[in-house]
């Protein structure tokens, strides 16, 4: 990074805020970005698997130019616009809730998790949420809460909201197999007193929390506990939703459905825009003006999100998913052989983490080791990110829309950098 740039970012910008990339960004189309020194790279890092369909994709910007020369804003609550109705129409349609549907949209992943938990705690009249240990919902104080990895989201910043617990998410290669985690989750919620948990909270695969997917046999037993107890499912679908697990949303890949879901990241091609997607006699049981937002549907990101949706309708990408899925497992599950320090692969679709270890016999997770691998990447010209509780999972988010030479070019930075450690 030059003197200029570290010293205006020294001044200005709060320390903890401090970029991980050490250029500007000066230029980006679909899965390449170009720094201000004209290096090129390949975006794995996809602004954390926000653009699902590249950067600056054709379709998307038409939609939101031609919503620019229109008009810019109008709060919905006052001043509805066709685009939001257009957005919430199709995300009904496609969410696979098996009743009616209704959406509600907001600016951020975390500002949807909040209202899935006012629009929970309110229909079902109780107060308690069970979230998962590695879990990852956002940065305000209801999501730091249900957040399941203290460090860095939640340390030193409590209290956090009351009524809130977490029980552990399966891993199987750390132990917690699908029916152990199941028979903790009963003990859980049989602790916390089911009469007053209103839901529970899960991603389909962790994020931040490592890149681990939960099972298709687990989801759907924990959706049978938690109904059989008269709890809500809400599915935290902000980095699962649209295409990056092989299927539109993470529901449908695993056939089980929720009761609420929370998209975000890569709805609208990088604008930014989120939703809460429920049963609509669940969304439909808040009294008026109870939820609401003034940037929320903005008919910018909205346009942006009609625009990515016309992509997924009119370009394959779920196809895509499926080829960049089979060339990417191929790779890494060879590389898993050859090397002592990368202890597992997996996830859904493109959501890919490779969890590095000491070596794989005691399985010690080694950070160190995968920032190195990360940091040769970046100096091959792939940017990728760390993830896990332990910081020690590299994990691909790259664009769905990556042409198949760029996934094979990504394969091969990668390997490189694992072959340099
Ligand atoms: C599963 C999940 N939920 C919620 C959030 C919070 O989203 P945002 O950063 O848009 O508030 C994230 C962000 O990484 C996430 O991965």
């Amino acid at each position: 990074m030059s003197k200029l740039v570290q010293d205006q970012l020294e001044a200005n910008i709060p320390k903890a805020w401090t970029p991980t990339f050490q250029s500007t960004v000066i230029k980006a189309s679909n899965a390449e970005i170009w720094d201000k020194d004209g290096n090129r790279f390949l975006d794995y890092v996809g602004g954390y698997a926000v653009l699902n369909t590249g950067h600056v994709h054709p379709k998307v910007i038409a939609k939101v130019k031609t919503q620019l020369d229109n008009f810019t804003h109008s709060c919905f609550a006052y001043a509805p616009h066709q685009n939001a109705i257009d957005l919430c129409t199709e995300v009904n349609k496609r969410y696979p809730i098996d009743t009616e549907t209704k959406t509600f949209l907001v600016n951020s992943g975390a500002e949807a998790v909040e209202n899935a938990i006012k629009i929970a705690r309110y229909y079902s009249g109780k107060q308690h949420i069970v979230a998962f240990k590695g879990g990852f919902h956002g940065r305000t104080y209801m999501a730091m809460g249900l957040t399941g990895k203290e460090n860095p989201y939640k340390k030193g910043f409590g209290p956090f909201p009351d009524f809130i617990s977490h029980t552990d998410y399966p891993y199987e290669y750390r132990g917690i197999t699908d029916d152990q985690a199941l028979e903790n989750f009963i003990s859980h919620i049989k602790n916390v007193g089911t009469d007053n948990i209103a839901a529970v909270l899960i991603e389909i695969q962790l994020g931040e929390g490592g890149y681990i997917p939960a099972s298709e046999y687990f989801l759907a037993e924990l959706k049978k506990i938690a109904h059989e107890n008269n709890i809500l499912l809400i599915f935290d679908e902000v980095q699962t939703g649209f295409g990056r697990t092989g299927e539109m949303f993470g529901s449908n890949k695993v056939g089980v459905t929720p009761d609420i879901a929370t998209l975000a990241k890569g709805i609208a091609g990088g604008f930014p825009l989120a939703a809460v997607v429920g049963r609509s006699k669940i969304m439909d049981s808040i009294h008026d003006a109870g939820i609401g937002s003034t940037f929320g549907a903005s008919p910018v990101s909205c346009a942006a999100a009609l625009g990515v949706l016309e992509v997924f309708d009119e370009e394959n990408i779920l196809e895509n998913v499926k080829n960049h899925s089979e060339i990417m497992t191929k790779n890494l599950l060879n590389l898993q052989t050859e090397k002592d320090f990368i202890g597992d692969v997996r996830g859904y679709g493109t959501m890919i983490g490779v969890e590095i270890v000491e070596n794989k016999k005691i399985k010690n997770p080694s950070k160190d080791i995968a920032m190195q691998i990360i940091e040769h990447s970046k100096d091959n010209g792939l940017l990728l990110v760390n993830c896990g509780l332990e910081g020690n999972v590299i994990r691909f988010m790259g664009p769905l829309t990556t042409p198949i030479t760029q996934v094979q070019e990504a394969m091969e930075i990668f390997t490189k950098s694992v072959n340099a450690i």
